[in-house]
């Protein structure tokens, strides 16, 4: 392999070859290049968002996910708007400097109720306020940006049109495309990534998933490996292994070095140093969980997963020593577009 294949991955043929490769040295080349990149562009500080996952109700059908509405043995929750609020605060209490609302896409929490958390939010609390509740109509995505909101995560889940079609009965790939065309339009701080290892994707998928994703340009990137929920239609399918997910991570950062890339909690569940493998091969944020407590295990996007019986001051002290013990830092400020945030564009904190 030859070392511009590692520095400049731009080919479909490329990425296969790297996501494919037998060879520890290969793989090794690429890490090392996706840790370099990410030091030189975003710097060694980490990025810690505050996940509050305020409703497990769900209308959608996506055939990997414990919350689907067809899961009928899911004890479902809602917090009321002032506990999410609430919640926010205890994440400024802690430290954290941007809280993330995430939900299943529940239609009883109308596009006013919450822009009235995000107003709340951001008159009590000086955090950046991320979305994440799937596909609304754009009059809402415009309430919440007016509203005070900073950035929006939706991921496409997968590039390819009929896979996407396959895993998400009664949705439209075309609609998913609209709404990030909205929010960038709308001028949301954008989110997007994918699902590595759905039954289905092949090696050949995943490098179109890059490259798509190196396309849209988004600000922050998410790669989460796939974990099979048993109350699914596809339950019998293998979990995400860890190495394509490090390989996906790093050439994320290959392709979109300026990134905010999560090491994310699914990675963290399939192996009990995910996170940090994340960190170390191109990611730079993490996202700790503020869930109440007693919220945690019903939020059952897969089994297994970790931080369950923690609260959110444990898992803010747990994280902060994770990143210490790699040798980085936690981040100061909102970590918003590293241009915005870093005029050199790098955090040198
Ligand atoms: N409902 C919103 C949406 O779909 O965009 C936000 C919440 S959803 C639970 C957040 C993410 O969870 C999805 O984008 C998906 O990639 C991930 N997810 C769902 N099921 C998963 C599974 N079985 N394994 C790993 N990640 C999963
Ligand atoms: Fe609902 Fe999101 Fe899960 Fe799909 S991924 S079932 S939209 S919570
Ligand atoms: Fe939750 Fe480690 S981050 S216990």
């Amino acid at each position: 392999m030859t070392t511009t294949l590692v520095e400049t991955p731009r080919e479909a043929a490329d990425l296969v070859a790297l996501l494919t490769t037998r060879e520890p040295a290969e793989e090794a080349a690429l890490f090392a290049a996706a840790d370099a990149v990410r030091k030189e562009h975003v710097g060694d500080g980490v990025h810690l968002r505050a996940l509050i996952e305020f409703s497990s109700y769900c209308r959608g059908s996506c055939k990997y996910c414990g919350l689907r509405a067809a899961n009928r043995e899911l004890q479902r929750y809602r917090m009321a708007p002032e506990d999410i609020v609430a919640a926010a605060v205890v994440a400024r209490d802690l430290g954290y400097r941007t809280v993330v609302l995430q939900s299943g896409e529940d239609a009883s929490y109308t596009g006013e109720m919450l822009a009235g958390v995000v107003r709340e939010i951001k008159a009590l609390c000086d955090v950046a306020v991320t979305m994440c509740v799937g596909e609304r109509p754009e009059a809402d995505y415009a309430l919440w940006r007016e509203a005070g909101a900073d950035r929006y995560l939706l991921r496409i889940e997968t590039s390819d049109p009929d896979l996407y079609a396959t895993l998400h009965p009664g949705m439209s790939f075309d609609n998913r495309l609209r709404c990030l065309q909205t929010l960038r339009r709308l001028d949301y701080e954008l989110g997007c990534g994918v699902l590595i290892g759905l039954p289905g994707q092949s090696d050949e998928s995943r490098a179109r998933d890059l490259l798509f994703l190196a396309d849209l340009e988004p600000d922050m990137l998410g790669l989460g490996p796939f974990i099979p929920h048993p109350q699914t239609p596809i339950a019998d399918a293998l979990p995400a292994d860890l190495t394509t997910t490090l390989r996906m991570t790093a050439l994320a950062r290959l392709l979109l070095p300026g990134a905010h890339i999560v090491a994310t909690t699914a990675l963290g569940t399939i192996d009990p140093a995910g996170r940090e493998r994340g960190l170390s091969v191109g990611a730079d944020v993490v996202m700790p969980n503020v869930t109440p407590q007693q919220f945690r295990a019903l939020y059952e996007i897969y089994p297994g997963k970790i931080c369950i019986n923690e609260t959110p001051d444990k898992c803010r002290g747990c994280i902060e020593l994770r990143i210490r013990g790699l040798g980085r830092h936690v981040a100061g400020g909102k970590g918003g577009r590293p241009k915005d945030s870093f005029p050199q564009g790098v955090d040198r904190e």
